[in-house]
């Protein structure tokens, strides 16, 4: 049997969002590229594809990173957070919560980067004041100038974080991964009492279309790559 020829798909194992997944993809692949095209996670934005723009932003391992220009098959091994792992409809994790108080949206294509960067600093940073907001989110572009609402909307994250005590360690979030992973915990922990997580507690199933996670990102953008919102 001959070998499979190096550019072939094949799969890469990584955890997104809590759960294991062995999407198969090409050499040429970007991890942008396995979340929405292989797993239908469409939180995570395609803007400019040459890392420049922010609005792709993920966790690594819960380091704010570029899924755009990262190789799938790096990414093997990895825990990667989309926006949809932070939270989703009737379950917003706290700085979407903030987003949408703040009303931080005009065409709302920038802001899975600004959320994910936002919770990438809460969780290094729990009170972090302008100057260093604005430092954070400096790299993410938003082409509509909504800038005074976005950095407004990071203040009151900081402070619905630290009202609920949640969101502390680098990039831990709050909403259904988290959810799913303590449920997992306590399940190993003592299974006599504590059943295995079932779907319902899980986060969204990293085939299904993205939930309303787009808290702040509603409006379905017109240059998506994949035309999704
Ligand atoms: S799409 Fe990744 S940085 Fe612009
Ligand atoms: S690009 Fe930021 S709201 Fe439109």
């Amino acid at each position: 049997m001959s070998a499979p020829a190096a550019g072939a798909p094949r799969p890469v194992a990584l955890v997104v969002n809590g759960r294991s997944v062995a999407p198969a993809v090409g050499a040429q692949a970007t991890l942008l590229h396995l979340l929405r095209n292989e797993l239908g996670l469409n939180g995570p934005k395609y803007g400019c594809g040459l890392g420049q723009c922010g609005a792709c932003t993920v966790l690594v391992d819960g380091v704010a990173a570029r899924a755009c220009v990262i190789p799938a098959r790096g990414a093997a091994g990895r825990r990667v957070t989309t926006l949809e792992g932070l939270g989703g409809r009737g379950r917003l994790h706290p700085v979407q919560q903030a987003f949408v108080d703040a009303q931080a949206a005009q065409c709302g294509y920038c802001l899975n980067g600004m959320v994910m960067m936002a919770a990438a600093l809460l969780a290094r940073v729990p009170d972090p004041d302008e100057a260093a907001i604005r430092r954070e989110l400096s790299g993410n572009l938003c082409r509509c100038g909504t800038h005074v609402e976005i950095v407004r909307a990071v203040r009151r994250a900081a402070v619905l974080l630290r009202a609920a005590g949640a969101g502390t360690g680098p990039g831990v979030p709050a909403g259904p991964e988290a959810a799913h992973d303590d449920a997992a915990a306590a399940h190993a922990a003592d299974p006599a009492r504590h059943p295995a997580p079932d779907r319902a507690d899980a986060p969204a199933p990293v085939r299904a279309p993205a939930p309303a996670a787009h808290a702040a990102a509603a409006a379905r953008p017109a240059h998506d790559q994949d035309a999704a919102p």
